[in-house]
């Protein structure tokens, strides 16, 4: 799910390791690293964690040139086989490869009958295609070039020739990768966070670009072989943000990031006279739509069936909301001005890329919200909101959540305000009230930790209900659960579960019911009280005002249209330590990748 590379004067051994470890967070199942030196290529690949493969890289090999790579399996099982780098037969060339080839069996079919392939990967046929076409005569450069006009689907690749020194080519198509700039070096990567020990200069690369990365040049060409001219930018990210520091995990300092990423939001987001601004043009484009349809994935996308109450609520304009897999199959009737809402705390998510590409060829006007400034879904949308949360490094996703409900609720708001409707509450105040009620609940640990241990210690399965806007945090809480725990569990609007899952309750079954809403207060009650009849063990978490004698948790009041962003803090911490109790990798779990960019 990484790419790292490096070509200067040093030994690249530590930074590729380093650079790997750097992105880690992406999640990956095996890795694997090719260094170059007088010698030769010497390739390095194991199952696992980078730990096990810098047990296995030989120490007295000394190499200024190399490559590395993490692997997130989708084309064969993870295994030190079907590790990068991969190589072509006769071994000249080295490639590590992010994305999918969607064409790769035809490829194989049409070009390479006689090849004999030691891996299950897609990424082989490309390197051994770039082998064919030198063999047939073909300079590397424009083997590479027809290789690539060959693929259809995504990559980034760094490629190695062991007859060159001086070179590693790169080139991408819809999965992300950086050039990074030095002083008598350069560096690939897959982002900036990875590099960052060496360089904050980075140049972008576009789709269907290749780059000859050399000690003291970089090269872009696109694929007719016209050079490209651009500037690098400055990374603008701190190195000590992606610290662990005291924190035994990064969801565990993430989660209690999120009072401080409350109010760098409300200050970021506010302008001289104290009131919440947004650009006007983006503003202009919520005035000028008569349906937003936001498009995410995973946790994004429920941070968006939240926005949708915001947007309507506040803004009042209609909201649809849509897993962006699934959006390409059955488009909806679009309305006369759509203005598309891409919601990715990566900005790389391939499926929110591919309905931005597609929208974009409709001619509709779309706004990322991201939490990386320079990713491709900020780049290629016509308008970006940034999240302002740091770097988040733990798979599971948790400031960037209430980062996103956060400048949701400020686009209603300004929205709402530029078409003069009053709000009857001043959102900066209860913004702040918020972040004040994040505190309390991330100084409430040892509570949400006897709790966790007391319902989920055991179980294999919980359930999480809520009606309104609570069912939305319960399918989070049970997504965060799932994700880092392992135990299998479901969140379901409070009355849709006597339609068929009651049937699962049984003796002790988990059920945490959220309780924050006036309006359902009586309602999910009732709920909780049909499953404890069946035999559910129930774990009730209500607003301060709501609150009754059975439940095991009591949030502060905040306003009802916001309690979303800290009722969900009680859910992340739950399964937190759930997590831990039950000695998983809470900061990797496994099959998880932070930046899916596959579709
Ligand atoms: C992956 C992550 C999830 C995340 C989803 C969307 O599946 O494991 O935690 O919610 O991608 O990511 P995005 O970066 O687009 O918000």
């Amino acid at each position: 799910c990484g790419i790292v590379g490096y070509i200067g004067n040093n030994d690249s051994k530590e930074i590729l390791l380093k650079g790997l470890e750097k992105l880690e967070y992406r999640g990956y199942d095996s890795a694997g690293i090719a260094v170059k030196n007088e010698n030769g290529v010497h390739v390095f690949k194991e199952k696992g964690r980078i730990a096990d493969l810098r047990s296995i890289v030989d120490e007295n090999v000394v190499a200024n040139i190399g490559i590395g790579h993490t692997r997130w399996a989708t084309h064969g099982v993870p295994s030190q086989l079907n590790a990068h780098p991969h190589q072509s037969t006769s071994g000249r060339f080295t490639l590590v490869h992010n994305g999918v080839i969607e064409n790769y069996d035809i490829l194989k079919r049409e070009y390479l009958a006689d090849a004999t392939f030691v891996s299950e990967t897609d990424t082989e046929v490309i390197v051994q295609l770039i082998e064919l076409f030198v063999k047939e005569g073909l300079e590397v450069i424009e083997a590479f070039r027809k290789t690539l006009t060959l693929l259809k689907g995504s990559y980034a690749l760094a490629l190695l020739d062991a007859e060159n020194n001086e070179t590693i080519f790169v080139a991408k198509n819809k999965s992300p990768l950086l050039v990074g700039l030095g002083n008598d070096f350069n560096v690939v990567a897959s982002d900036a966070m990875a590099m960052l020990q060496v360089t904050d200069q980075y140049v972008e690369l576009v789709d269907k670009e290749i780059v000859i990365v050399t000690k003291d040049h970089v090269t872009i060409q696109n694929l007719n072989g016209d050079i490209i001219s651009r500037k690098p930018y400055t990374a603008e990210l701190d190195a000590s943000d992606i610290e662990k520091g005291t924190y035994p995990h990064y969801m565990l300092k993430e989660i209690d990031e999120q009072p401080l990423v409350m109010r760098k939001i409300i200050q970021t987001y506010q302008n001289e006279q104290g009131e919440l601004t947004i650009a006007p043009e983006i503003i202009n484009a919520m005035n000028d739509s008569d349906r937003v349809y936001i498009i995410a994935a995973g946790t994004s996308y429920h941070a968006g069936l939240v926005g949708k109450q915001f947007i309507e609520k506040i803004a009042k304009i209609p909201v649809e909301v849509h897993v962006a897999s699934e959006f390409g199959y059955n488009m909806p009737l679009l309305s006369d001005k759509p203005l598309f809402i891409f919601i990715s705390q990566s900005g790389e998510t391939a499926d929110s890329r591919a309905v931005l590409v597609s929208v974009k060829e409709l001619g509709h006007r779309t706004l990322t919200i991201t939490n990386v400034p320079g990713s491709t879904l900020s780049r290629e949308a016509d308008y970006t909101l940034l999240l302002h949360a740091g770097p988040e490094i733990a798979v599971a996703s948790t400031k960037a959540y209430t980062a996103q409900l956060a400048v949701l609720s400020i686009l209603a708001e300004v929205t709402a305000k530029s078409r003069n409707y009053t709000l009857g509450f001043d959102l900066v105040h209860e913004l702040g009230i918020v972040a004040n009620a994040m505190e309390v609940l991330c100084d409430s640990k040892e509570l949400i930790e006897h709790i966790s241990r007391e319902f989920l210690s055991v179980t294999r399965n919980a359930f999480f209900i809520g009606r309104s806007v609570d069912h939305y945090v319960g399918l989070e809480g049970a997504l965060k659960l799932k994700e880092i725990s392992y135990i299998q569990a479901e969140g379901f609007a409070g009355g849709e579960l006597k339609h068929g899952t009651i049937a699962l309750i049984e003796e002790g079954t988990p059920i945490i019911a959220l309780a924050t809403q006036e309006s359902v207060n009586l309602s999910i009650r009732g709920n909780v009280k049909e499953v404890v009849a069946r035999g559910a063990n129930p774990c009730i978490i209500s607003m301060k005002g709501l609150e009754m004698d059975e439940d095991s948790f009591v949030i502060p009041e905040v306003h009802e249209l916001l309690t979303p962003l800290i009722s969900v803090i009680p859910m992340q911490l739950i399964a937190y330590y759930a997590a831990l109790h039950r000695d998983c990798d809470v900061d990797k779990p496994r099959n998880l990748a932070k930046s899916v960019t596959v579709e």
